[in-house]
C-alpha cells in the first residue's frame, strides 16, 4: 500500500508519492524535490537515502535478517557452494545442475591471467598492500579485454563476469606470491574454488599443498558469507562508477578500493591486529573496551557495530560456529579466539555498546579462520573482496538493466566563500 508524504514549506504544501518494498520498508519519493521546491535533501552518510530499487539481497538490520534473491543466509550457507550462490546473485534465481556446471567450468576454464599481467607483479615492491596491488590488477583487465570496455556495447558481458569471478583469485594469491618472494602458482582447474585458492596460496614448485576438506569448505563458507550486502559503501562505489557507464572491471577495482577501508573490509586485519595486541600484554580485554568507550580516545572496537544492524549480524553467528569447527578440525587453541569472545562477553553487558545496539559483526571472528588456515593478516580484507565480487558484479548489472537509470550525481551545501574579486600575487599577505 502506497501512500502520499505532505510538505510544508514556506507556506505552500507539495505532495509526494511514497514507495513500499516487498519487505514493506517504506521511502518517500523526492526524485521531484528539488525541482519542485527548490529543495535538496541533506543526508551526510545516506543513512536515509534509498539511492536505488533492487531485488537481490534483503537486510532487516533490527531483527538480524539477511537474504539473498529471497532466501535465508543461514540456509544458503549450510546447502550452497560459493559459485551457486554468485550464480543466485548474478542470475536472480538457483541454478539447475546443468547451469550450475556449466557455470562452474566456464569460471574454471578462465582462471588463468594473461602471461603479461604478470609482469605487473615485479614492479610492485614487495611489501605492497594486497588490496593496493588487487585493486590495480582488477582494473588493468580493461587493459586486456577491450570488447568490454562499453558497458551499452558489451556483446558478451557475460564474459566480463565470468573472467573477473575466474581470475581475481589468481589475482590476489599472486599478490601474496610477490610478497613472499615465491613462484607463481598456476591454477588447477580440476580443484574446486576455495581449494584452487588455497592451492595457489600455500603450494610451491617443491612442494604440493594437500587441501584440507573442512578448511577449504570454511573458506568457501566465509565467502558466501561476504557475498553481498545491499547498498554497503562499496557496493554503491561500485554502482557509482559503473553509472558513469565505466566499464565493470573498472568499478569493480573501484570497489576494492572502498572496501579496503578499516571501517568497512579494512576491519577483519583491524580485528586481529587489536586481539594480537592484547594477547601480547599491551593490555587486558577490560583495559582496551574502558578506551572503545571514551569519548577522548579514537579507538574503536572493530568487528563491533555496523549501520545498519542493530541485533547480532547473522553471519557473525555462523562464523562464531565455522572458527569453533575449523580451529577443532586442525587441532589449534587459539589465545585470539579466547579474547574475542571475552570482548564480545563484556559488550554485550556493558551499558555503552547495548544502549549503541552495538553487536560483532561479519569481521569479528572470520580473521581467526584465516589467521588459523595461515592466511597472512594483510591478505585478510582480499578474501573479502573475492567473496563480495558477485555482489558487486550482480548490483551492478542490475543497475544497467534499469532503463531508468541516471549517472549518480549527489548535490552539496555549498558553505563556502561567497563571490570575492581576484587578489593579485602581491597584494596576498
Ligand atoms: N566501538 C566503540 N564505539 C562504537 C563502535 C565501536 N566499534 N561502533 C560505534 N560506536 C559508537 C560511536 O562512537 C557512536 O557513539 P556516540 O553515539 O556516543 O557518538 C555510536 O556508537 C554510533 O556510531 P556511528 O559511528 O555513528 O555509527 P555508524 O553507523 O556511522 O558506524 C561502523 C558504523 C562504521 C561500522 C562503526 O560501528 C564502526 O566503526 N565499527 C568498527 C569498525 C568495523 O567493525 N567495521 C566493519 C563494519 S562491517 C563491514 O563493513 C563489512
Amino acid at each position: 500500500m502506497s501512500g502520499k508524504a505532505v510538505l510544508k514549506l514556506e507556506g505552500k504544501e507539495y505532495e509526494f508519492d511514497t514507495l513500499v518494498g516487498s519487505e514493506g520498508e517504506k521511502a518517500i519519493d523526492f526524485t521531484k524535490l528539488r525541482a519542485r521546491t527548490g529543495y535538496v535533501g541533506f543526508d551526510p552518510g545516506y543513512g536515509n537515502t534509498g539511492s536505488c530499487r533492487s531485488s537481490i539481497t534483503f537486510v532487516d538490520g533490527e531483527k538480524g535478517i539477511l537474504r539473498y534473491r529471497g532466501y535465508p543466509i543461514e540456509e544458503i550457507a549450510e546447502h550452497a557452494t560459493f559459485l551457486e550462490t554468485a550464480y543466485l546473485l548474478i542470475h536472480g534465481d538457483l541454478p539447475t545442475a546443468q547451469q550450475l556446471d556449466a557455470f562452474v567450468s566456464d569460471v574454471s576454464n578462465h582462471t588463468m591471467l594473461h602471461e603479461d599481467i604478470k609482469r605487473f607483479y615485479a614492479g610492485f615492491p614487495k611489501k605492497a598492500h594486497p588490496m593496493a596491488v588487487s585493486s590495480a590488477v582488477a582494473g588493468a583487465l580493461s587493459a586486456f579485454y577491450p570488447e568490454h570496455l562499453d558497458p551499452a556495447k558489451d556483446q558478451d558481458l557475460n564474459k566480463a563476469i565470468i573472467r573477473l569471478i575466474a581470475k581475481l583469485p589468481t589475482i590476489i594469491s599472486y599478490a601474496y606470491k610477490h610478497s613472499a618472494g615465491q613462484p607463481f602458482m598456476y591454477p588447477r582447474n580440476n580443484l574446486d574454488y576455495a581449494s584452487n585458492l588455497l592451492r595457489m596460496m600455500f603450494a610451491t614448485p617443491c612442494e604440493e599443498y594437500e587441501v584440507d576438506e573442512t578448511v577449504a569448505k570454511a573458506l568457501d563458507i566465509l565467502l558466501i558469507l561476504h557475498a553481498d550486502h545491499e547498498q554497503n559503501c562499496s557496493t554503491s562505489t561500485v554502482r557509482l562508477v559503473g553509472s558513469s557507464m565505466s566499464n565493470l572491471f573498472a568499478s569493480v577495482s573501484a570497489g576494492i578500493s572502498a572496501l579496503w577501508g578499516p571501517l568497512h573490509g579494512g576491519a577483519n586485519q583491524k580485528v586481529v591486529e587489536m586481539l594480537e595486541s592484547i594477547a601480547s600484554g599491551e593490555g587486558s580485554a577490560e583495559v582496551f573496551l574502558e578506551k572503545a568507550k571514551s569519548r577522548d580516545d579514537t579507538t574503536r572496537l572493530m568487528g563491533f557495530g555496523h549501520r545498519v544492524y542493530k541485533n547480532y549480524d547473522p553471519r557473525a553467528t555462523i562464523i562464531k560456529k565455522a572458527c569453533s569447527d575449523v580451529l577443532e578440525k586442525l587441532g589449534i587453541h587459539s589465545k585470539l579466539l579466547e579474547i574475542a569472545v571475552r570482548l564480545e562477553e563484556i559488550a554485550l553487558s556493558d551499558e555503552y555498546f547495548v544502549s549503541r545496539r552495538l553487536y560483532p559483526n561479519v569481521d569479528f571472528y572470520s580473521g581467526i579462520i584465516y589467521q588459523a588456515i595461515n592466511f597472512p593478516v594483510n591478505l585478510f580484507t582480499a578474501l573479502f573482496a573475492m567473496g563480495r565480487l558477485p555482489g558487486w558484479i550482480s548490483q551492478w548489472v542490475e543497475m544497467h538493466d534499469d532503463k531508468g537509470f541516471k549517472i549518480g550525481r549527489p548535490r552539496q551545501i555549498y558553505e563556502g566563500a561567497t563571490q570575492r574579486p581576484w587578489k593579485p600575487l602581491e597584494e596576498r599577505l
